[in-house]
């Protein structure tokens, strides 16, 4: 994996460099607070096409129809609304399906079918969660509806009214999903992901660090500011080699 160390602010620049080196024709998008800073400066550069087609890594379930913390809601908000993308170029798992299951499987089957997204960007939780995949999640696994930990919705509910709000279930692209993406960018800013980016980075792959699994794909980039980076002993590079 190469570690790009940066300071926060600067997180949205080093990425986008990225995203237009590589001007994907789809792109895996996490949300959350990683990202934001990397969509407000795609947003800024319109260096993002209206026939790019965005695919969510992730989707809250039980949210009502409108709502705005569902994620594909979000990602209209911050990035494909300003950019022109029409939201058929918007793909997620149909979080409203009377059969989850099957919408699940369905999404993995349409992100199966382009071999995966050609560039994915993540957040990483504070427990090493990847996408919703929580901490004893299978490398192997697929896209699925996943039960939210009970830390995942202590620190969300910053999001929401509070933690009572926040949904208990989602479909999330699962950890083998991901990993079919050609690129893969991790995103993570600030002490309080310190020690799960040292475990993802420096410790042995294992389900309890779900990122782990990050170390057995070819093409990780970690773009992470010094904070995150105060527990690991991996050393950053400046470049960007990918
Ligand atoms: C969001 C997602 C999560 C977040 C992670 C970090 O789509 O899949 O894995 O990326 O929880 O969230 P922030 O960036 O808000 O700290």
């Amino acid at each position: 994996m190469d570690v790009v160390v940066t300071t926060p602010s600067g997180v949205g620049s080093i990425v986008a460099d990225l995203v237009t080196a590589l001007s994907p024709s789809t792109l895996g998008v996490a949300t959350g607070v990683s990202p934001q800073p990397v969509y407000a400066e795609l947003v800024r550069r319109s260096s993002i096409t209206p026939d790019t087609r965005l695919f969510l890594l992730d989707d809250y379930v039980g949210l009502p129809v409108g709502d705005d913390h569902r994620y594909r809601a979000t990602i209209e908000r911050q990035l494909a609304g300003p950019l022109g993308i029409p939201a058929r170029n918007l793909l997620g798992p149909n979080v409203d399906d009377v059969d989850l299951d099957d919408a699940a499987h369905e999404y993995e089957q349409v992100i199966r079918s382009i071999g995966g997204v050609d560039l994915q960007i993540c957040g990483l939780g504070r427990n090493g969660h990847l996408g919703f995949n929580e901490p004893g999640s299978s490398f192997d696994s697929t896209t699925r509806v996943v039960e939210l930990s009970a830390a995942t919705r202590a620190d969300n509910a910053r999001y929401f009214s509070g933690v009572d709000s926040v949904p208990r279930r989602a479909i999330s692209q699962g950890l083998a999903t991901i990993l079919l993406a050609s690129c893969i960018v991790l995103v993570v800013v600030g002490e309080s992901k310190a020690s799960a980016l040292a475990a993802c980075l420096d410790g042995r792959p294992t389900t309890r660090f779900p990122a782990s699994i990050l170390q057995h794909h070819p093409r990780v980039v970690v773009v992470a500011d010094r904070a995150a980076l105060s527990m690991s002993t991996h050393l950053p590079h400046q470049g960007i080699t990918a």
